[in-house]
């Protein structure tokens, strides 16, 4: 490695109020899924990854488990692997320590405490993998380190490509596409289109941690922006829009209201929702258009036997 990247953690985002105020006062009202994950956010996507009803995590990382024989073949080269989000070690570290190939890693997440600890946590137990966390918003732009390495290899779990919209989700890939050289890889799970029933329990689990996790949207609002919303008035809503495709989730105004935010008065009629983030979920022919469409080659799908969930391995190939 020409380069030692010292655990350092580069902070390239913040929430901006601006983008909070335009969502607030349209029609139907809506605040980007990007906003669930301050700390709290971030440590109650990691219980929801947890809960019984939340298959998509333990489907993922079984899927992974039971493929490091077929993964290692896409790992052949010293390869610095990039993720996005750093959420779920466990996945992370199934491919640190199958894949010898990895002498880099590098998270990039929106959650600055929840990427400090990941990177100090990870860099104690694989101290000869070069590390540097970069805290973005990697929706919008940001700067892969460059490494001195074969590969690189881009993991993006947990089907999060599913809270983006389908056309934003293809700019997105082409985007990633445009800081990646031919032969690189992008590893992405993605959730598979499945009965109704088992789709929505995942979303509205019993123990209302996605409840818990929606709501503190409102509670970080609050401490962000100096608001009194009062988050006892608002209710956890999911429900799976078949005709869309995605799980929908919002928070709905118990009581006629209003609020302040920055300057601006906010109206809820009784029964509004702020719609808070859509999760897509993906048949064989969603994930052959997305990746024709984003200029990325299939190279492999992995699945679980129930077709719950798809590992999707994809190579870009600039023409
Ligand atoms: C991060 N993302 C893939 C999760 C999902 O399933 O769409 C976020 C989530 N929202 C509620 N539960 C989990």
């Amino acid at each position: 490695m020409n380069r030692r990247l010292g655990n350092e953690i580069t902070v390239q985002w913040q929430a901006p109020v601006t983008e909070l105020v335009a969502g607030l006062i349209r029609h139907p009202k809506t605040i980007s899924s990007k906003f669930l994950y301050d700390e709290t956010g971030s440590r109650l996507f990691e219980d929801i990854t947890r809960l019984p009803e939340y298959y998509q995590t333990r489907t993922e990382t079984e899927i992974l488990r039971s493929s490091v024989d077929t993964l290692r073949l896409f790992f052949d080269r010293p390869t610095t692997l990039v993720e996005l989000g750093s959420g779920s070690s466990t996945k992370t570290k199934i491919l640190l320590d199958e894949m010898n190939a990895i002498k880099a890693y590098v998270p990039i997440d929106i959650s600055t405490d929840f990427l400090m600890e990941t990177v100090r946590k990870l860099s104690q137990d694989y101290p000869h993998i070069d590390m540097a966390g970069v805290s973005a918003d990697y929706t919008k732009s940001f700067e892969i380190p460059k490494l001195d390495t074969e590969r690189t290899v881009v993991f993006f779990p947990g089907s999060t490509i599913g809270n983006f919209e389908p056309a934003a989700a293809v700019d997105f890939l082409c985007h990633i596409r445009t800081h990646l050289s031919n032969g690189d890889l992008l590893i992405i799970g993605v959730d598979r289109k499945k009965e109704r029933l088992i789709i929505e329990a995942a979303y509205n689990d019993s123990s209302g941690v996605t409840s818990a996790f929606n709501k503190n949207l409102l509670t970080r609002i609050n401490r962000e922006y100096g608001c009194r919303i009062d988050e006892t008035t608002f209710e956890h809503v999911s429900f799976y829009n078949d005709k869309a495709g995605r799980i929908e989730m919002h928070l709905q105004s118990m009581i006629d209201q209003t609020v302040e935010l920055a300057g601006e008065i906010i109206t809820f009629e009784e029964g509004e929702t702020i719609h808070t983030e859509n999760s897509y979920k993906f048949d064989m022919n969603d994930i052959e258009t997305m990746s024709v469409k984003s200029g990325l080659q299939l190279k492999r799908v992995i699945s679980d036997e129930l077709n719950y969930f798809s590992v999707c391995i994809m190579e870009v190939v600039h023409q």
